[in-house]
């Protein structure tokens, strides 16, 4: 039962009169990290209010802030609307990524660890409105997040007003796993007292000033979490290289005995990988240190491969996030969901060993990525948290499809045609061909390691003829031919026409 100590402090409003409040050129910080705890019926007002005064001529954009991908009421209503002028830090919207890659929306593609300090050291401007789901918010400002944690609690402190929704699908329970904190400014930043994936150093609740709370909203709408689909046949085979990978470090002592925490990014691939590693019997197991808690670790939780997580969001599909609720005796002691800047946080990955599992859109031979711009103009989603875990993680690795599009184009280019993820960051590169270890290489290793492990044979001789014949120095490069591949995608719509 929710409790509804609420009731008669704040002003009850439906979704349409809070969006009443929302003027045009305002900046709002919304809750959400995936379609998990974002903001879901003032959103879709705040669309529905666009869509209405455009038809009468009249303007109305917002700028929008969140802890990174949203659901459909937001980014994808929003951006339908022609209603997002500015967006950051991260986002996976059809509707939005248009709007961005045709200049009408401008974008800030950041990483997630850095948006809530970003906030609190005045480096983006204020918000004028916190937007925020929670399961309960009491009259002296203790806001209960629901299924993340993501940005909120900085929203909370630093924006001018304040909208709650309370959501009446999610359980009370769920403070049984938040830990909220908020680190304060430098130069006064103790250690983090994170030893382990589980540790707890903050409260299970937000903290917001009640005076700052102009609406509390009301209603019972699931994330709407899209659930995975089964994994095919060239993710099955990257998922083994990376298993066979990690198998063989663990014999090797390279890993010790009792593993390291995990973090897996998102995507089909990535999915594929984690059900991997929970399948097989040599994986011993473990705690993951990730962002996103998916599908798939529900059922390794409850078999017990999983020990424990910490995340900032649970993004579980309907049945999954049920079968959660309704065992939070089991789940609730085993989860910790920690604001982005924590969970995320670069000297806590870097303190705890994690192994970063990530996906790439294309890599070069030297071992750097491109996770977000396609052809490195057109953006795909962003960066998210990949940087803030790969470029401290005690194993970063990269996984993709060697080929897209039917083989038209190659993962593996000469140079990437936008850079991430640099050569330093990368350990691992692995495709469904292979995997090269890319650590104690030099360049040159790498570059063969690269292309004779995980570039598809369609590709392989073109590479190698690339590396051979290039001017070299330290690396090999033809700077007039270095993004020829890439010039073919564009005029013939394949990389390597026959
Ligand atoms: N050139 C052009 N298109 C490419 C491509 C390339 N080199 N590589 C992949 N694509 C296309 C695919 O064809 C597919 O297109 P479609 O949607 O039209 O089918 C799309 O990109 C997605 O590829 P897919 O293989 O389905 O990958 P995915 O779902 O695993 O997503 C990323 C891959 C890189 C887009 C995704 O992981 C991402 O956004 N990563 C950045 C953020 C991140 O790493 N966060 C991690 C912390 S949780």
């Amino acid at each position: 039962m929710v409790s509804d100590t609420y009731g008669s402090t704040f002003s009850r409003m439906t979704p349409e009169e809070a969006a009443e409040l929302v003027p045009h050129g305002s900046m709002i910080a919304f809750s959400g990290f995936t379609p998990a705890g974002a903001a879901k019926a003032v959103p879709a007002a705040l669309a529905e209010r666009a869509k209405q005064l455009h038809d009468k001529g009249e303007e109305y954009q917002v700028s929008v802030l969140t802890g990174a991908s949203t659901g459909k009421d937001l980014d994808e209503a929003l951006a339908s609307a022609d209603a997002i002028a500015w967006r950051a830090p991260y986002q996976s919207s059809k509707a939005l990524r248009g709007s961005i890659n045709k200049q009408k929306t401008e974008f800030l593609d950041m990483h997630l660890s850095h948006v809530p300090q970003m906030l609190a050291f005045g480096f983006i401007r204020q918000p004028d409105f916190a937007i925020v789901e929670a399961t309960d918010v009491t009259p002296d400002g203790r806001v209960y997040l629901t299924t993340s944690s993501g940005i909120s609690a900085a929203a909370l402190r630093y924006a001018k007003k304040v909208i709650i929704e309370i959501n009446r699908a999610h359980t009370p329970r769920l403070s049984e796993m938040h830990d909220v904190a908020i680190l304060p400014k430098p130069p006064h930043r103790n250690p983090i007292p994170i030893f382990h994936p589980l540790s707890k150093m903050g409260t299970p609740f937000a903290n917001v000033d009640p005076t700052k709370i102009v609406a509390v909203v009301e209603h019972e709408q699931s994330d709407g979490v899209a659930p995975f689909a089964e994994p095919d046949a060239v993710s099955n085979k990257i998922a083994e290289h990376v298993v066979n990978f990690l198998v063989n470090e663990l014999k090797i002592g390279r890993i010790p005995p009792e593993f390291l925490p995990l973090q897996s990014g998102v995507g089909n691939v990535a999915n594929a990988v984690m059900a991997g590693l929970g399948n097989s019997e040599d994986v011993p197991p473990f705690y993951m240190y990730s962002e996103v808690f998916q599908d798939a670790l529900v059922d390794l939780m409850e078999n017990g491969k999983l020990l424990g997580a910490s995340t900032t969001s649970l993004t579980l599909s309907d049945p999954q996030i049920k079968r959660m609720y309704d065992n939070m005796d089991f789940f609730a002691p085993r989860v910790v969901l920690r604001p982005q800047e924590l969970s995320n946080n670069p000297g806590v990955v870097r303190r705890l060993g994690v192994i970063a599992i990530n996906t790439a859109i294309e890599a070069d031979i030297y071992g750097h990525v491109n996770s977000t711009h396609i052809c490195g103009t057109q953006l795909m989603n962003g960066i998210g948290g990949s940087g803030d875990f790969i470029r401290n993680a005690y194993l970063s690795i990269f996984v993709a499809p060697s080929i897209a599009k039917g083989g038209k184009i190659s993962a593996v280019v000469p140079m990437a045609s936008h850079i991430d993820h640099s050569e330093h960051s990368v350990s691992v590169f692995v495709t469904e061909q292979g995997l090269a270890d890319l650590r104690g290489l030099g360049p040159i290793e790498r570059a063969n390691a690269i292309i004779e492990n995980c570039a598809h044979p369609r590709y392989k001789d073109y590479l190698r003829k690339y590396l051979k014949e290039s001017p070299g120095g330290h690396l090999h490069h033809d700077l007039g031919k270095c993004f020829e591949m890439h010039r073919n995608f564009i005029e013939s719509g394949e990389m390597l026409p026959e």
